[in-house]
């Protein structure tokens, strides 16, 4: 069988960006929840309009101003719980399907790599906790283009990055579906890791494939 290059997103891919909260957020009671979507969305919209208006702040700066908002929003103000929750970010854990999934391709042979809006220090501290640190051949990060996914030249980066010379000859896997648009827009081949069994969205930049954890994960051509 061919080798084949496989890219996975990071954040809500292979690291539960919910760990945090359910390690650290218990003085947040019945907030929690709210709190870390609320984080996560906003990580995300600063990472947009900061590409859109042409800024760039590294993504554990948008990490903890986004964090700073859904305190705020929800009228918490406590320096140590803030501290405890972006410890707990930055040690995120895995989730139980990923280091059997990306063991088991890569004693196939196949290349793994990580391409992550996050910083090179964020996903480094990520993988060592995952112990992952096996398994991936390469972090590619987005820090060199001071822009985020989903920019079309931020694909284009990272397929440079691993020298693999046509986008379909990269197996790209997110549950982000705004990423995996992004990805099959710029012609990757496409899994939408849909873990959270969420409709659809994005009709115009459908995933090749939809899985629902990483166990039936493979290469396109053994199905
Ligand atoms: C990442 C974010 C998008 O890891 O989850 O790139």
């Amino acid at each position: 069988m061919a080798h084949r290059q496989f890219m996975f997103d990071a954040y809500g891919t292979l690291f539960d960006v919910h760990a945090a909260m359910a390690r650290a957020g218990a003085r947040l009671g019945d907030k929690a929840d709210a709190i870390s979507q609320l984080w996560r969305t906003k990580q995300l919209e600063y990472s947009w309009t900061g590409t859109l208006i042409g800024g760039f702040a590294d993504f554990w700066t948008l990490t903890e101003r986004s964090l700073d908002f859904a305190l705020a929003r929800h009228g918490f103000a406590d320096a140590s719980l803030r501290a405890a929750l972006l410890d707990a970010y930055r040690t995120l854990s895995a989730y139980p399907d990923v280091v059997p999934a990306l063991a088991r391709l890569k004693a196939a042979g196949h290349g793994l790599a990580i391409f992550t809006n996050g910083t090179r220090a964020m996903v480094e501290a990520a993988i060592a906790a995952a112990d992952l640190g096996g398994v991936i051949d390469q972090v590619v990060t987005v820090e060199p283009l001071a822009a985020y996914k989903p920019a079309p030249p931020v694909y284009a980066a990272a397929l440079a990055a691993v020298g693999v010379a046509q986008p379909a000859d990269i197996t790209f896997v997110s549950s982000n579906r705004w990423d995996v648009a992004g990805a099959a827009a710029f012609g990757f081949a496409t899994v939408w890791l849909n873990r959270a069994g969420l409709p659809d969205e994005y009709p115009d930049w459908r995933p090749d494939r939809i899985l629902s954890d990483l166990g039936a994960l493979q290469p396109p051509e053994a199905g």
